[in-house]
């Protein structure tokens, strides 16, 4: 098979690539490790910034998500027993919205699927060649059959475990990361919202995020031991936690109801470079991670792909890639950026067993200055937001 451009995973990076490359008419194939119920059904972030809001509406996929998605004006930071609101459209004159990732998945593979684009799901043993000629290829297997497909480009949007990253050879490669010495425990509950914005709470047991999903179910997070197991928390223990650290002089309480799933994920800050190796460009968690407290993951693999878009729009218009060349440079300047938003906000709202007092007493003092300054709320809000493109 052939193609223009081959990309590998159909996750929210790949899949809006595929589709924003079919509307500059530039033809492409997503090869996919899992099944499409799979990749719909996956729970993971729920926190558009204004520009990927943007992208989605532009692109013509944004339909469903203008109706059912849920704009949110501010955030707010529990420590001490009380809670602070961020005013995020007053200090930035922007705003959030709230829809979950496999909602964008879905819509995505709709619009895919509705145009007769290329998504090959259930492919296995993918393997990356020819890299750095003219025509690389992409060779897998499809229900027990090895195939071959090329192209002129090959993507990796295939996430952190994929094999994207790792074809590019330890030179001229260089990856820095931080693994931190916690997890998130990730409940999904049926039960109303208990706030209208995002609760993010410092507590000395342990970070709490309050999200939702939609006016019947709720997305909550907690701080826990990254080895920790699900089979450990009965959801009796996991509200008596989730009530102790979000305890509030207001008389605020979270509304319990039934938890119908539970997960833990690892958290590490992780940056590779460069992003390109000759026709290989990698986009989204294939190349960078960032730990979920600042809600930046999916964005980012959103504004790597908009820099590849215009990039191959570029090359296949006039022939030009000085955009292309440029992509490393481009998206790793905003990568870093929410790097350091991510591990910022991790820092000053996780409870970190090694800390002394000293290091207590710092993390204390940056919250008080965020809520009451309005240089530092503001600071934390363009971030959240998404900082201009
Ligand atoms: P992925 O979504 O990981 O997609 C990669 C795809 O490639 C997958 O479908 C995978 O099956 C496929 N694949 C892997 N290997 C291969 C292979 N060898 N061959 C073929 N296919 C392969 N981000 C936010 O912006 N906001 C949030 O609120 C937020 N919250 C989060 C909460 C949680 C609990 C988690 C876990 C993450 C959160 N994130 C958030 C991060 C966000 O989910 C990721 O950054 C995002 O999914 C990255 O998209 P991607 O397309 O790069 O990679
Ligand atoms: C969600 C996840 C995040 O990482 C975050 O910062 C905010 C919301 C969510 O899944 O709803």
């Amino acid at each position: 098979m052939q193609t223009q451009v081959a990309i590998i995973g159909a996750g929210p990076a790949g899949l809006l690539l595929s589709h924003l490359l079919h509307l500059n008419g530039i033809e492409s194939v997503v090869l996919e490790s899992r099944s499409r119920a799979e990749i719909e059904a996956t729970i993971r972030a729920g926190v558009l910034e204004q520009g990927t809001m943007d992208i989605l509406n532009q692109s013509g996929v944004g339909a469903r998500m203008q109706r059912e998605g849920v704009v949110h004006h501010g955030i707010e930071l529990a420590f001490g027993g009380r809670r602070h609101r961020i005013d995020l459209t007053e200090l930035t004159g922007r705003s959030i919205t709230v829809y979950a990732q496999n909602e964008v998945i879905k819509d995505l593979v709709a619009a895919r699927l509705a145009v007769d684009g290329k998504i090959l799901f259930e492919v296995s043993d993918v393997s990356l060649h020819d890299l750095q000629g003219k025509t690389p290829s992409v060779r897998y297997t499809q229900l027990g059959e090895p195939a071959v497909l090329q192209a002129d480009f090959v993507i990796g949007c295939d996430g952190f475990h994929g094999v994207s990253r790792p074809a590019i050879p330890e030179n001229p490669r260089q990856d820095f990361q931080r693994s931190y010495p916690f997890g998130w425990f990730g409940i999904l509950v049926e039960a109303p919202p208990s706030s209208d914005e995002l609760i993010y709470a410092q507590h000395q047991r342990g970070f709490v995020l309050v999200s939702t999903r939609s006016p019947t179910v709720q997305r909550l997070y907690f701080q826990c031991d990254p080895k920790d197991d699900v089979d450990n928390w009965s959801d009796d223990r996991i509200w008596s936690e989730l009530n102790t650290r979000l305890a509030c002089s207001d008389g605020w309480a979270l509304k319990e109801g039934r938890i119908f799933q539970k997960n833990i994920i690892g958290m590490r800050s992780f940056v590779s470079t460069p992003m390109q190796y000759g026709r290989l460009f990698l986009a989204g968690d294939a190349a960078h991670i960032v730990p979920p407290t600042g809600a930046k993951g999916l964005n980012l693999a959103v504004s790597d792909v908009r820099l590849l878009a215009s990039g191959f729009e570029q090359f296949y218009r006039d022939g030009r890639q000085d955009l292309l060349a440029g992509y490393t440079e481009a998206a790793l300047k905003r990568v870093w950026r929410a790097e350091h938003f991510s591990w910022w906000m991790t820092s000053m709202l996780h409870n970190f067993a090694d800390a002394s007092p000293f290091q207590q007493q710092l993390q204390r003092a940056e919250l008080d200055y965020v809520v009451a300054s309005r240089a530092a709320a503001t600071a934390l809000a363009e971030n959240y937001v998404g900082m201009q493109f």
